[in-house]
């Protein structure tokens, strides 16, 4: 059998500015909790502590518990909509750049790839909304990540019009997948009440500086969480990770200092690479799209720096510290 997957070399570089991951080390606070907890680790995590994350992250939200549930990582949320809410042979319709995982999931799982292509217009990436629409009225499963990965350009924004016409004439569901909410300020959170055809997925991984405790949730109608939960367990997410995410999330003020720092870098690195002559989009994330003629993962690699190659000249630079940052403006500044 022919399956597609993540394709992943990593590489070893000092900087790595390659998979949108945060610069800044977690907090004290939540070191302190997985360490003192991790001496408990001969035991099945305590559904209590399970329980707890699933409150916190219910109040973080602003939902009720019934309408969130925790995945180990995000991608893990997005497994468990692909393998539960479609069946094979179902109509998956995808933006055209997206997220790598959609197109995999939708491959091994058998499903029927449809597309509606972003395009450049300006500084930003924008789709045709009738078309998206139109498209949406045959699938089985719509999929968008807003902002979007790898453009960093927001699609549906929140806006409550536009989300509710899609549900509206969706033949299935709608995954609206808000891995950078914290960095965008919008969300589709409150139109899961009227429209139970909405999920949406967020990850503790970027804003909250958690990627290798691997924590995501789900949020959607209580029918919907209650199947997508209905294979897990409380101990599917490993204690040290359950711990690290109920400290951040009971004391979650440092996940606002961190998004306004690596947005404040963002922006001068965009700025600083608009100097420089290299094509850059504007990005409502932690991470910039830029295009350029030279071979830039190549030349960055040579100097310690790992980026991601998308295609067609384009490339994808996670917005890492003031002086990482720096450091790959000096670089594509002296271009050798
Ligand atoms: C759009 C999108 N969704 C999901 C993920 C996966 O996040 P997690 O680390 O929570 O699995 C990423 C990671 O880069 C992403 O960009």
């Amino acid at each position: 059998m022919n399956s597609k997957r993540y394709s992943f070399n990593d590489v070893n570089a000092e900087i790595r500015l390659h998979l949108n991951e945060s610069p800044l080390p977690p907090p004290k606070h939540v070191v302190e909790y997985v360490t003192e907890v991790i001496q408990y680790g001969n035991l099945y995590v305590n559904s209590k502590l399970f329980a707890e994350f699933r409150e916190l992250l219910a109040g973080y939200v602003g939902v009720d518990v019934a309408e969130v549930f925790p995945y180990a990582g995000g991608d893990a949320a997005l497994r468990a909509i692909f393998y539960t809410i479609v069946e094979v042979g179902d109509e998956v319709l995808l933006l055209n750049p997206t997220y790598s995982m959609f197109d995999i999931f939708t491959s091994n799982r058998g499903l029927k790839k449809v597309e509606v292509n972003l395009r450049e217009c300006g500084d930003w990436w924008c789709l045709d909304y009738t078309d998206l629409i139109l498209m949406a009225e045959d699938a089985d499963l719509v999929v968008i990540d807003d902002p979007n990965n790898p453009t960093g350009s927001p699609v549906l924004r929140g806006d409550p019009k536009l989300i509710s016409e899609l549900a509206g004439v969706v033949k299935g569901f709608i995954l609206i997948d808000e891995t950078y909410f914290e960095f965008s300020g919008y969300t589709a959170v409150p139109l899961i009440r009227d429209y139970p055809n909405i999920i949406v997925v967020r990850s503790l991984s970027k804003a909250f500086s958690l990627a290798g405790f691997r924590l995501g949730y789900v949020v959607g109608s209580p029918e919907v969480i209650d199947v997508l939960s209905s294979t897990y367990t409380p101990f599917d997410i490993p204690l040290p990770s359950l711990a690290a995410g109920v400290a951040a999330l009971k004391n979650s003020t440092y996940v606002s200092t961190a998004v306004d720092t690596i947005k404040r870098n963002r922006d001068l690195m965009l700025q600083g690479l608009r100097k420089l002559g290299v094509r850059s989009y504007n990005s409502l994330t932690n991470f910039i799209l830029v295009r350029d003629s030279r071979d830039l993962r190549d030349l960055l690699l040579k100097h310690g720096i790992a980026i991601k190659a998308i295609d067609n000249g384009l490339y994808r630079v996670s917005v890492g510290s003031e002086e990482q940052c720096g450091k790959l403006l000096k670089i594509l500044g002296d271009g050798v």
